[in-house]
């Protein structure tokens, strides 16, 4: 497995593997590697024949008051982890050499970001729509894979992929949970145990709204409602949204109709949890 930081010296490889006539998958993260990123390279592995995993974490997805400089890094155990997943190259750039000195050119997907994470971090999706547009360029695949983890990320970026043409497919794989069903983040690690104990909230609310769901409850209020409940009753956790949208445009929806995402962003002390579920799709 190769490390490569070099933007020039990234597009140069991809370009003689394409050149072989192979197929590349990108896995895009911001390390501090964890199994729902795992389950991102295996989905990758199975599509092609080569897999390049980016790790950076990009100054321009933060908000000024947001956790940039502590966000948690550990580079040999990322290293580590790609190595056994069988990763071909880690691709990680320096902050320098993404935006250098004069870079003011920026990707930005309009109405889809507007509300949910949109709506308290301004201008978290174009950050993140911008890296995404440039390690696209720099490692040219013909794939890559998502989490559905962060679902108006992988709906931004299908969207900046149709829009704008890139000719990549975009594969989105399931959200990967602990055993007692908090979605892994490299975020839980900012989690104390008390706090941990009690984002735990966050897929009980889910699993209530779903359950209404599934005893035939449509009315999107009311399914907020009892996601609400839930978290409400803990009291370290404090909701930003509760929303039930149209999965694919984001825009909020008063009839919880296939296919609807019900999508929830709380924060536990200091630490923003998101998460979410297709009602009517996942079990
Ligand atoms: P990061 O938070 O490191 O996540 C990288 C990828 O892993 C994203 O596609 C995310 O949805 C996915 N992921 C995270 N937790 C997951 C889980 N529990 N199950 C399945 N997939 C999960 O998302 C980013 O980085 C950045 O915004 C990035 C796209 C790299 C652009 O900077």
């Amino acid at each position: 497995m190769q490390t490569i930081a070099s933007p020039l010296d990234m597009s140069a490889w991809s370009e003689a593997e394409r050149t072989a006539g192979r197929r590349i998958a990108l896995v895009p993260t911001m390390g501090f590697l964890h199994r729902g990123h795992a389950s991102l390279i295996e989905a990758a592995r199975q599509r092609a024949d080569r897999v390049i995993l980016s790790i950076f974490v990009n100054p321009l997805q933060f908000g000024p008051q947001e956790d940039l400089a502590r966000y948690p890094r550990d580079f040999e155990r990322d290293r580590k982890l790609a190595e056994t997943h069988g990763v071909d190259v880690i691709f990680a750039p320096t902050a320098e050499a993404m935006y250098p000195e004069g870079f003011e050119t920026h990707v930005e997907v309009e109405q889809l970001t507007r509300g949910l994470c949109g709506a308290s971090r301004p201008s978290h999706f174009r950050g993140v729509t911008t890296v995404v547009a440039k390690l696209f360029h720099q490692t040219r695949p013909h794939l890559a894979t998502f989490g559905e983890k962060d679902f108006q990320q992988l709906a931004a970026i299908r969207r900046m992929v149709r829009d704008l043409d890139f000719g990549i497919e975009i594969v989105a794989c399931p959200t990967v949970r602990e055993p007692d069903g908090l979605a892994l983040s490299s975020r839980n690690s900012y989690l104390d145990a008390t706090e941990r104990r009690a984002a735990i909230c966050v897929p009980r609310a889910l699993e209530a709204a779903r359950e209404l769901y599934a005893a035939g409850e449509r009315d999107s209020l009311r399914l907020v409602a009892a996601a609400r409940r839930v978290i409400g009753d803990e009291r370290l956790a404090h909701i930003d949204y509760v929303s039930v949208v149209d999965a694919e445009s984001m825009t909020e929806i008063a009839t919880a109709d296939s296919p609807a995402l019900l999508a929830i962003a709380v924060r536990v002390g200091k630490t923003r949890l998101i998460d979410n579920c297709v009602l009517g799709r996942d079990a």
